[in-house]
């Protein structure tokens, strides 16, 4: 471990901080070289070898990643001389200017975020006292002035020699992190170890990106998990980025390396506003918002049972086809993102009929209620693709709680008061109908393409449910069968009864969705909808 008191601060004039030097006054000068000192000593503060070190392990240093993601030369450091007050195990004699952690603010793209990048060459981005302070400071400060707050963690957790002073810094900064809950935008960046309740801070923030094979998520590690449950998994295994992007859903967006992980960082950021009063940036588009797509309308296949790609349809309707999926690789059953129409960002859901006939489960219902929620938060405009089965049967599904968790996107798209648009693009079944931003849970505009089926259920299990006696009858069943399906179809699996009521506004060619989209985008720009007093709601968690 680097002692950084001794020799060069000494020789800057560290020991002398009243100005006195022995028994002289220090000259302006020597004081202006003390500065330069201590400045150049916070920039390495565990020293070459650590830094190095940091090198080893595939990783850059907390302050290259943090001039690596920000706008080039925006960075305002605070408290580069913040020390740890900790006297046991040894620390007394070793002191790391900064403490462990780069914090600051910057702007990216010119918007001002507040920042905090954890530095693990100084004792393994620990967190002790003075460390939780700098990053409550930021996250003060970005409260104060409505700007996002962006972390960068590498971190060995709780830093065992401060104790329970550690858990209480932990502490306040989950306390903070849900105080500004949908107030700014908190984004986490994993580069590194985040463990234990270490975890929660990230967990509470908006989104997780994790740096692929570097960087880990975990409560407990391997050797504890042995001890407890015999199991035997590696670090990687247990909470790699690859486990929390397909199997926990924890991990938002994976980067392939830390430069990746910048851009997706910055692209992410590029569709969210400051603060939860501000709208996202619209921005400049060449992109004909009237555009016609023609191959849309080919895009839905003949045979219900047939699936096709979502994202084609979601590709061919956002600005340049510029789509950044979220949780691309978990609960692949239904689609979250941002895209842009007409220069505004738009949040998308869609079912993906190339997934489980797109149909709803716990997992993809948990995905979407929060997405839905961020963007009810920050003002993004929800636009809704339907093509849903209805929900998953079966008992894995009903002991995981799928009334609790199909209820929580319910719950989100009826919370939303951002403007709602939803196309209906083939099956609205059932409550899935219900759920999927229908006209009764508030959506604004609700549209149908001519192949939409909105039904109670599919033909043929209609069929199967209303005439058991008559099929049991019927001496030729297949044949039976076959025409009270055709009927069926015919009066119920289409876009028109549901039209007739005025639960879809209007039936439109699949070609005419964007111009559709930004027609209703323009005419609800000025929404304003009031909610009832009370605290707040009690979503099914
Ligand atoms: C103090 C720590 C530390 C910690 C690491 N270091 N973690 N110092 N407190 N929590 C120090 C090491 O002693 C070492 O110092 C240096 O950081 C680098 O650590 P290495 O082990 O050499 O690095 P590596 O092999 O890459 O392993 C990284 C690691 C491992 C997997 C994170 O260090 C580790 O398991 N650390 C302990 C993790 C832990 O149990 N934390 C507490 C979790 S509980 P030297 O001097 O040798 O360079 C928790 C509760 C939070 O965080 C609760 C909030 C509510």
């Amino acid at each position: 471990m680097v002692n950084v008191i001794p020799d060069q601060l000494a020789l800057a004039g560290g020991a002398a901080v009243g100005g006195v030097q022995g028994d002289r006054v220090k000259s302006r000068s020597e004081k202006y070289d003390e500065l330069q000192s201590k400045r150049a000593l916070s920039e390495m503060p565990a020293g070459a070898d650590a830094v190095a070190k940091q090198h080893e392990r595939g990783k850059c240093t907390a302050r290259q990643r943090v001039d690596a993601l920000v706008d080039e030369g925006s960075f305002v450091e605070f408290d580069r001389f913040v020390v740890h007050r900790t006297n046991a195990f040894g620390l007394d004699e070793k002191e790391f200017l900064g403490d462990g952690v780069i914090t600051g603010r910057a702007t990216i793209d010119g918007r001002q975020v507040f920042l905090f990048s954890q530095d693990f060459s100084v004792l393994g981005g620990s967190l002790g006292e003075a460390f939780a302070e700098k990053i409550c400071k930021m996250m003060d400060l970005a409260m104060r002035t409505g700007s996002p707050l962006i972390g960068i963690n590498d971190s060995g957790g709780a830093r065992i020699q401060e104790g329970v002073v550690s858990l209480g810094g932990y502490a306040e900064i989950f306390w903070r992190n849900v105080q500004a809950s949908g107030v700014i935008p908190q984004l986490s960046l994993i580069a590194g170890p985040c463990a234990g309740g270490a975890v929660y801070s990230p967990a509470i923030t908006d989104f997780i990106l994790m740096t692929d094979k570097i960087s880990q998520m975990f409560i407990t590690g391997p050797e504890i998990i042995k001890t407890v449950t015999g199991e035997e998994v590696t670090f990687e295994e247990l909470g790699g980025a690859t486990t929390h992007a397909t199997r926990s859903g924890v991990a938002h967006l994976v980067a392939a390396d830390e430069a990746t992980l910048w851009d997706l960082t910055r692209a992410l950021f590029s569709f969210i506003p400051q603060n939860n009063r501000e709208h996202p940036e619209r921005f400049d588009s060449d992109d004909d918002p009237d555009r016609s797509v023609a191959a849309l309308d080919d895009v839905v296949p003949d045979s219900p049972s047939k699936p096709y790609d979502m994202h084609e349809v979601i590709d061919a309707v956002v600005d340049y086809g510029d789509f950044l999926e979220i949780s691309p690789l978990y609960a692949q059953n239904i689609i979250c993102g941002f895209g842009r129409i007409d220069g505004r960002t738009v949040g998308i859901v869609g079912n993906q009929p190339n997934v489980l006939a797109g149909v709803l489960d716990t997992r993809s219902s948990v995905k979407a209620a929060r997405f839905v929620r961020f963007c009810d938060a920050f003002n993004i405009p929800l636009v809704t693709f339907v093509d849903v089965p209805g929900f998953l049967p079966g008992t894995e599904q009903e002991y995981g709680g799928i009334i609790l968790h199909g209820a929580k996107l319910l719950y989100a798209f009826a919370e939303a008061t951002v403007p709602k648009i939803t196309i209906i693009t083939r099956k609205a079944y059932g409550g899935a109908y219900d759920v999927m931003a229908s006209k009764h849970i508030r959506a604004d505009v609700n549209l149908a393409w001519p192949t939409a089926e909105i039904a109670v259920m599919g033909a043929e299990s209609a069929v199967k449910t209303i005439f058991r006696r008559e099929l049991a009858a019927a001496a030729d069943k297949e044949r039976k069968m076959q025409e009270l399906v055709d009927e069926y179809t015919e009066r119920f699996a289409n876009p028109y009864i549901a039209a007739q009521r005025g639960y879809v506004d209007d039936v439109i060619e699949a070609r005419r969705t964007r111009s559709a989209i930004a027609g209703a985008l323009e005419m609800l720009a000025e929404k304003r909808v009031a909610r009832p007093d009370r605290k707040h709601g009690n979503i099914p968690l």
